[in-house]
């Protein structure tokens, strides 16, 4: 099997070389590529950096990060048994929604990291990481319910990538809103079973 850490560093070297999203690159302190396992079959992908993930270069190592971490634990799982990531790769300002020219214009990227990691479930969180998958996506309909999806990530290409994604709250959203941090607890319990089915 080819070094999947090798292959994703090649990505993350041609975001940088490509001259991605100029202006967002100008004003963060660095790339903020992806952590964790290249070799999970589960793959949690966010909106983008905050400060403190900009920092780091670390997706999901403030606040946000430490819910994460313990809804992992909730169901037995580390950040070494999973990989972790965001569409947009750089923090935006002021930490504002992406745009959705930034969101396409990280995409592609997005998906040769899922080509080359071969995942077999995509957990998005929040609306605008689900939307890049489920373009009819209303989350507060659609949280928590699986579906299987073929990527693909060049036109021409003949491997498609099978997944299935599961859409879900953005545990920063859940922080400080009670009922919806127990829906997204709720959410995160259904994913041993989802794991559970695939295999
Ligand atoms: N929120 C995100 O969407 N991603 C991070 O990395 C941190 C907070």
């Amino acid at each position: 099997m080819p070094d999947k850490s090798l292959g994703l560093a090649h990505i993350e070297q041609e975001i940088i070389n490509n001259n991605v999203c100029p202006e967002l690159a100008a004003q963060a302190t660095q790339l903020v590529f992806g952590d964790g396992n290249p070799d999970a079959k589960i793959v949690f992908i966010g909106e983008a950096p905050g400060k403190k993930e900009d920092l780091e270069g670390v997706p999901f190592v403030g606040a946000a990060g430490k819910f994460l971490d313990e809804m992992l634990a909730s169901i037995n799982l580390k950040r070494e048994d999973i990989y972790i990531t965001n569409i947009v790769k750089y923090r935006p300002p002021n930490n504002r929604d992406p745009l959705p020219e930034e969101k396409k214009a990280f995409l592609p990227y997005l998906q040769a990291q899922l080509e080359i990691i071969q995942p077999k479930i995509v957990v998005t969180l929040g609306r605008h990481s689900g939307a890049c998958f489920l373009p009819d996506l209303q989350i507060s309909r659609d949280h928590g319910q699986p579906k299987r999806l073929k990527l693909q990530h060049k036109s021409d290409a003949k491997d498609v990538l099978e997944v299935v994604i599961v859409p879900l709250f953005h545990p920063a959203a859940a922080l400080y809103n009670g009922g919806l941090r127990q829906t997204l607890l709720d959410d995160f319990g259904q994913i041993p079973a989802i794991i559970k089915k695939i295999n």
